[in-house]
């Protein structure tokens, strides 16, 4: 799939929704299954192509992976972890498996290099190669980006503060510090997703966590647990915008994550005038849960920063939607991130001038003066190899009464395969063009 057209449905979008596994959380459970003693047991892991590159790499690495139906299991290779394997990784599309293994291979004993494919080529990588180095890694960058060479080394822990919040790299510091002596401590200006801490513990790591900083150990062994996913709030923030911006909606997406360091987007959007409740909060592999009821409202812009991109870093595409149709300015601050993602975001945003929409891309974000619930025009626009731009555009496009034309929109499948059939069943016409 190439091309779609999407269409908007023929009146209010309506009913229940499941989601794939959270992808963050998925990536944690086969790298640190893979690392632990024993068998992970993962629940409702997402097919999308990024996990899969997690599990290929873990089964190139040492670790034995049984797919099955309903449970994955991983066999982990403990300390033996990195041993053995072919000297090239190959990552495909993902960050995270790229710069999380690059901490568990840190201290290991041979010489292993992180490829992946020409999206994750362009990302920088010094951020995750400066600290490994300080903590005894030896490790190349080409020209500080992928592929990277992970020597052979010895570690030892540090204090590192991140200059830029990044979970992906507070996680392969806390990973390598498993493997370094003494104690390793990670300082950030923002927290960050906490999925790496969480499951640390659940394994039988202590992770201390104070003010900002989180610190662990080295030499403690991790033991497999049993784990089920919850549902993905990256993957709930289409559909909550869609409800949220065609009138008279309302959907229920069932068993969302809704981890605070995770579900800026809901904050973000009440604040902008929709209607979003959490029914059933309960604890799911020991991540906050819940069913997210999102409904229509009259949507107003506003203003995000820094302080509150790292909840919603990945929900900023579909957000700017949201700000698309919303009466007034919304002013993105803060948010130069979105230029080092799968695509510079930012850039990839300004397409909404296609769609009539008066966007200014500034250097850490976006301004956007929005329809006042308005329609949306209509347009080919490219999803620029990058999965949330294609769903972005997609939700945009249930507001455009003659459609929005979305090219490379098969990159959804690196995080939700099937995102266009939950979209037609909510009454979107998706129609594939090439
Ligand atoms: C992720 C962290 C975020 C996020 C990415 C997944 C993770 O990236 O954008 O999609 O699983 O740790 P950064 O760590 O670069 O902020």
């Amino acid at each position: 799939m190439r091309r779609v057209r999407v269409r908007p449905a023929p009146g209010p979008l309506a009913g229940a929704l499941g989601l794939p596994g959270d992808k963050s959380i998925a990536h944690r459970a086969v790298l640190l299954g893979a690392l632990a003693t024993g068998t992970q047991r993962i629940r409702g892991l997402p097919q999308g192509a990024d996990v899969r590159a997690s599990l290929a790499a873990v089964a190139a690495l040492g670790a034995r992976v049984e797919p099955d139906a309903d449970w994955t299991l991983v066999h982990g290779a403990g300390r033996r972890f990195g041993a053995v394997g072919p000297e090239v990784i190959d990552c495909a599309n993902s960050g995270t498996t790229m710069r999380l293994l690059a901490g568990m291979l840190a201290g290991g004993s041979r010489t292993v290099v992180l490829d992946g494919d020409a999206s994750l080529r362009r990302r920088p990588m010094e951020r995750v190669a400066a600290p490994l180095r300080a903590l005894g890694a030896r490790v190349e960058t080409t020209a500080g980006r992928p592929p990277i060479r992970i020597h052979p080394g010895t570690l030892r822990g540090i204090d590192w503060t991140l200059p830029v919040a990044s979970a992906q790299v507070k996680s392969a510091i806390l990973l390598a510090g498993l493997g370094a002596a003494g104690e390793t401590v990670v300082r950030e200006p923002h927290p960050t997703r906490d999925h790496t801490e969480r499951m640390l513990v659940a394994m039988g790591v202590p992770v201390e966590r104070r003010d900002g900083a989180v610190a662990v150990r080295g030499g403690t062994e991790l033991h497999a647990i049993d784990l089920t996913l919850p549902g993905d709030p990256s993957s709930a923030a289409f559909f909550a915008v869609a409800a949220a911006i065609v009138p008279g909606s309302r959907v229920v997406l069932r068993d969302v994550c809704v981890n605070p360091t995770r579900d800026g987007f809901v904050r973000i959007l009440r604040r902008m005038g929709a209607a979003i409740e959490y029914r059933n909060a309960r604890d799911v592999g020991g991540e906050p849960c819940a069913d997210v009821c999102a409904a229509a409202g009259v949507l107003v812009g506003t203003s995000i920063d820094a302080a509150e991109v790292p909840a919603a870093v990945d929900e900023l595409p579909v957000l700017a939607i949201a700000a698309a149709c919303a009466a007034g300015e919304t002013q993105v601050r803060g948010a130069s991130e979105l230029r080092v993602k799968e695509s510079d975001r930012l850039e990839a945003l300004a397409q909404l001038r296609v769609l009539g929409v008066d966007v200014t891309v500034v250097p850490d974000g976006l301004v956007v003066r929005g329809t006042g619930g308005g329609p949306l025009g209509s347009g080919a626009v490219s999803a620029r190899g990058d999965h949330r731009i294609a769903m972005a555009f997609a939700v945009a496009a249930l507001r455009a009464p003659d459609g929005i034309e979305i090219d490379d929109a098969g990159a959804v499948d690196v995080s939700f395969p099937g995102f266009f059939d939950r979209l037609s069943v909510l009454g979107a016409q998706v129609e594939v063009l090439a």
